[in-house]
């Protein structure tokens, strides 16, 4: 059985905690300056405030049902989704560890009916996958024109209906639900201010790569009076979810 270990920390203490371990930790509940998270493994050094079993049930068992892949066929559960992203220029393919976080936890923040901005867009990838999770209207946006032209393609193979055009946050005058961006620390340093506005229950940011740029892009939520409800981390690279 899969066991969360639960702590309390002080929002400070947290901060330093992740530079020197850098293990992903859920945020579950923050009172003032306090906040109890949820660990995957025992930290060391820490007492848990508790310990929780985490229930493995069918969905664990349907997890086994993987693609099959046979020549030219790929044969999927009728419970996974298929994206299709013709492999060219544009940033994208799925391959990269700070596409999979924001997919992970676009599944979590997307509801049925949400608009969905997603800020430099690259193949269009993440704004497929939010329409696929049930977005209403998604908006994607992106610096490079190459990059607008492959999103519109992608969106066409994949019989989803976006609005992908050329423009930075700043361009954007509407608000969504949710607001993706997967940039860069040098991007988020300029263009943090222009995002944040932009969004009303969830901000979800990737491209941040090792413990100190997290602890910067952490500074920069909080500056932006934003608060960090989930931190996770695939091969160094960082994805974080914000809400108010
Ligand atoms: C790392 S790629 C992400 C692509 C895709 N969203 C993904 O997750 O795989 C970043 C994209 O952001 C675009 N970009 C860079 N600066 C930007 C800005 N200020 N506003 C909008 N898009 C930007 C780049 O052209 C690039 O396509």
């Amino acid at each position: 059985m899969l066991k969360r270990y639960v702590y309390r920390f002080k929002e400070q203490e947290l901060g330093q905690l992740l530079a020197e371990t850098g293990i992903p930790l859920e945020v579950l509940n923050r009172e003032g300056q306090e906040l109890e998270v949820a660990a995957y493994k025992p930290l060391e050094g820490y007492e848990p405030l508790r310990v929780e079993e985490v229930k493995e049930g069918w969905e664990d068992w349907r997890g086994q049902f993987g693609p099959v892949e046979v020549e030219s066929f790929v044969i999927l559960p009728p419970w996974k989704e298929a994206i299709y992203i013709n492999p060219a220029r544009a940033f994208g393919t799925g391959l990269h560890a700070t596409t999979q976080l924001c997919l992970k936890m676009l599944s979590e923040y997307v509801s049925e009916g949400d608009r969905v901005l997603d800020v430099g867009t690259g193949s269009g990838i993440l704004a497929i996958a939010s329409k696929k999770l049930g977005a209403g209207e998604v908006v994607a946006i992106d610096v490079s024109e190459e990059a607008v032209q492959e999103c519109i393609q992608n969106a066409k193979r994949n019989g989803v209906e976006l609005e992908c055009m050329r423009a930075t946050a700043a361009d954007i005058s509407s608000k969504f639900d949710v607001v993706v961006a997967n940039l860069e620390i040098d991007i988020f340093r300029k263009e943090l201010r222009h995002i944040t506005p932009l969004f009303d229950r969830w901000a979800i940011f990737s491209g941040i790569y090792g413990k100190r740029e997290l602890e910067e892009f952490l500074g920069m939520l909080r500056e932006a009076a934003l608060k960090e409800v989930k931190i996770l981390e695939l091969e160094d690279w960082f994805g974080v979810a914000a809400s108010r």
